[in-house]
């Protein structure tokens, strides 16, 4: 069957959205004020930087205009407390182009103070059904923070979770299905991470 011409802008949302291999995963390091210290191979390839590039610079060097502030102040919130944190992001590559990630935050404690001494974020590819749910949310955020800043878009997320009577991170984790394979799929890559981290 022939198929079916695409618009325009179909073409354009495709032609920026890098695919990633779903069976890859992406991994950085910080240091406490979100400096890049450490990147996987896979990070730099898809970011299209160099480690020389990325290394010592601020992690919103692949921030994504779309992405609205208030996740981020949810996620700098929560590992500064010493947690972790499940986001859905979409970030920018060097040459403009983007791509979604499920990601998950954590802090490294410091053995001596028992405080957050780095950060680390392993991510892997958002499916298109996650991207499909949040991509909505994203921009009404973004939307209201244009018009009324954070406190607006934290209003509309407070308002958000509480009708449908859940906390940040069950909703998320229902988005991203994290109870399942995924959660699986973490451990593992956390475990490789951590295994090779003399390397870092
Ligand atoms: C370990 C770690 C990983 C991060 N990864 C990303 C990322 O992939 N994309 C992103 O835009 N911000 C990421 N951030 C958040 C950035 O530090 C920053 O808060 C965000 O890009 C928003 O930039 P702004 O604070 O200048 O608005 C990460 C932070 C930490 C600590």
């Amino acid at each position: 069957m022939p198929r079916m011409p695409r618009t325009a802008k179909e073409e354009t949302i495709d032609e920026n959205k890098i695919q990633l291999d779903p069976k890859k995963y992406i991994v950085s390091k910080t240091d406490t004020k979100g400096i890049i210290e450490y990147g996987n191979d896979y990070f730099t390839e898809i970011s299209g930087y160099t480690n020389a590039e990325l290394l010592g610079q601020p992690h919103n060097i692949i921030r994504h205009p779309d992405m609205p502030k208030i996740i981020f102040k949810l996620l700098w919130d929560r590992i500064k407390d010493g947690k972790n944190i499940y986001a859905v992001i979409k970030n920018l590559s060097k040459d403009g182009k983007y791509y979604w990630v499920i990601t998950e935050t954590e802090p490294n404690f410091d053995a001596l103070t028992n405080k957050p001494e780095s950060y680390i974020a392993y991510r892997k590819a958002a499916s298109d059904k996650v991207i499909k749910e949040i991509e909505p949310l994203y921009q009404k955020l973004l939307e209201i923070e244009k018009s009324s800043g954070m406190e607006g878009s934290q209003k509309y997320l407070s308002g958000f979770l509480n009708e449908k009577g859940v906390t940040y991170d069950k909703y998320i984790a229902k988005v991203i299905g994290i109870a399942g394979i995924k959660k699986v799929f973490f451990n593992t890559m956390k475990r490789i991470f951590k295994k090779n981290k003399h390397k870092i």
